[in-house]
């Protein structure tokens, strides 16, 4: 039988919220003993701990969760392991995922669990089967896909942006991918199957894609905003669809910049339809036919799984900052237990 009392959780917290760049000092980690359970409570062992993009954004203000504040454990998506219950619909040994934050254990009601089903690996259910590969096969279904249309993609090297651009080429698109690094572009050709690449941090950034995408952009998939969606605004097609995912360059600072240029006016003349969305936005059903489509192309070496993954709790820190840097390639996960 496990005594809770001998269980030391490490956790990481917000000492203080970054007015600028995120670093190192804006964390520090406490270590404490395992509280006592109320009724129905469940604890969690954590397994691996997703880092996304969005962690630094949820520093900024309230987005589609509430803010994280100083004096708060960090918050993070998390895959875990049921040791103890006393909750009749979880048992020990169950697989959970959730908001478990940045600790080695979690107690949880009922209400903040996911029961969930490893159909793979651990590891391939946090990337291509979980959040990330589901957003992109989402924000491709909302995009209305035709054979031999152009999709640009940004973030491309990224979690979510590299298993778009792949599902992308299994639909039949031209795939050109936006990153900010000649390694990165190299890889998403050579083993991603990307048919460009272009540089955001090149001088000719905006002369590259255009050259690239000689017939225009049909589907632009945006995870950066700012400066980048300006650039594929101005590249897009008459009726191009832009998919809004996310706006990395502009979570790591105080608060979004103003702009970009050229909405509403390339919006109205160019007839194009923006749409965003969050991963969380489908149902169960919805859930499900993606991993096992996603897992279909996986097995069928449609899709090449690229994880990042880091060790140890202690380096969570280091693994978002780095990912906010760019030095993460495909999707970063801190791996605990
Ligand atoms: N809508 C949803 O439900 C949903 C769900 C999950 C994620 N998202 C969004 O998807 C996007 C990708 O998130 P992720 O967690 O998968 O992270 P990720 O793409 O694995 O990592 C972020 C990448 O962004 C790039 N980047 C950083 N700063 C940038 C800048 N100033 N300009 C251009 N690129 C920059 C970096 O790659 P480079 O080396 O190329 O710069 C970095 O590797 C985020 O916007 C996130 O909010 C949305």
């Amino acid at each position: 039988m496990l005594n809770i009392s001998t269980l030391k959780n490490q956790q990481i917290y917000l000492k203080s919220s970054p007015m600028d760049k995120l670093l190192e000092e804006h964390f520090e980690i406490k270590i404490s003993n395992v509280e006592n359970l109320n009724n129905d409570q469940i604890l969690v062992e954590i397994i691996y701990i997703s880092i996304d993009a969005a962690n630094r954004a949820w520093m900024q203000g309230r987005t589609y969760r509430s803010q994280v504040l100083p004096g708060d454990v960090m918050g993070g998506y998390a895959l875990g392991k049921v040791i103890f219950s006393n909750n009749k619909n979880f048992n020990v040994g169950d697989y959970v995922e959730g908001d478990l934050g940045w600790q080695n254990y979690a107690i949880k009601n009922e209400n903040e669990l996911i029961k969930t089903t490893i159909k793979s690996s651990e590891n391939l259910h946090m990337s291509v089967l979980g959040i990330t590969g589901r957003t992109a096969y989402f924000g491709l279904e909302l995009a209305n896909l035709k054979e031999g249309e152009t999709v640009l993609i940004s973030a491309a090297a990224g979690a979510v942006g590299n298993v778009a651009g792949q599902i992308a080429k299994i639909k039949g698109c031209k795939v050109i991918g936006i990153t900010s690094s000649e390694d990165k572009a190299k890889w998403l050709i050579d083993e991603l199957g990307f048919d460009g690449v272009v540089n955001y941090k090149n001088n000719n950034f905006v002369k590259d894609l255009r050259s690239l995408c000689p017939e225009k952009v049909d589907v632009y998939f945006d995870n950066v905003g700012g400066p980048i969606f300006e650039s594929a605004l101005f590249a897009m097609n008459n009726y191009g669809r832009i998919i809004c995912c996310g706006a990395v360059s502009q979570y790591d600072q105080a608060a979004p910049q103003n702009g970009p240029r050229g909405v509403p006016g390339l919006i109205v003349t160019k007839r194009l339809t923006l749409k965003g969305f969050i991963v969380m936005d489908f149902n169960q059903k919805e859930e499900e036919e993606a991993e096992n489509t996603l897992l279909g192309w996986v097995n069928e070496k449609k899709i090449k799984p690229a994880e990042d993954i880091m060790i140890g709790l202690e380096n969570t820190p280091k693994a978002l900052i780095g990912l906010l840097n760019g030095d993460n390639k495909g999707k970063r996960l801190v791996k605990i237990k």
